[in-house]
């Protein structure tokens, strides 16, 4: 099963400037291929920290969001699972690819678990200086390039597959 993280970056390596941001500053190329991707995987994973910028679920797909919260909201999945027993659930359950969504406390959870098999990131020509990285804890992660595209003027996709 593909499991990937899909995250939009500054140059300097951050995804927000605070863990309330709402992500507003990305290209609409890479807020196009978002969408796409995601509702083509039809399955999204995401810390409660990044619902919580949403405010709603978002449309035409599954979401599923790690919270120790009781989320009112009939259509958001809560979870406390680990990486690894949410994955095989969702595998038994039928699907086939899954996003992982963010932010940095799920892409590290995820990524430290050894489920995640490819990783899109976008980079935008931003610096914040500060702010919440991509990761946030150590990780040993090693990588092979697998395609690089151009969004537009200024904005490059990196595709990467992790090495198991
Ligand atoms: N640039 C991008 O591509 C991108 C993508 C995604 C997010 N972001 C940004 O990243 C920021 C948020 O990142 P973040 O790292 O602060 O937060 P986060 O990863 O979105 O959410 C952290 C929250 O997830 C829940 N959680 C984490 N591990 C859990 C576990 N094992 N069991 C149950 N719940 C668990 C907790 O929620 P509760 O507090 O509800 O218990 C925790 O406070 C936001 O600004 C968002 O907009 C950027």
């Amino acid at each position: 099963m593909k499991v990937y993280i899909i995250a939009a970056m500054t140059a300097d390596g951050f995804i927000a400037r605070n863990s309330n941001e709402l992500i507003d500053w990305t290209s609409s190329e890479d807020k196009k291929f978002f969408r796409e991707m995601t509702k083509k995987s039809g399955v999204l994973i995401m810390g409660g920290n990044t619902y919580r910028t949403f405010k709603e679920p978002l449309p035409g797909r599954r979401n599923i969001v790690y919270s120790h919260q009781n989320i009112e909201q009939p259509e958001v999945e809560t979870t406390r699972e680990s990486p690894a027993q949410l994955v095989q659930r969702l595998k038994i359950e039928g699907a086939s690819q899954v996003a992982i969504a963010g932010g940095s406390s799920i892409y590290t959870m995820f990524l430290k678990a050894g489920v995640v098999t490819d990783i899109y990131l976008t980079l935008e020509p931003l610096m914040f200086g500060k702010g919440i990285k991509l990761l946030q804890e150590d990780v040993n992660t090693k990588l092979t390039l697998n395609g690089v595209s151009k969004f537009n003027e200024n904005t490059v996709l990196l595709h990467y597959k992790v090495i198991k």
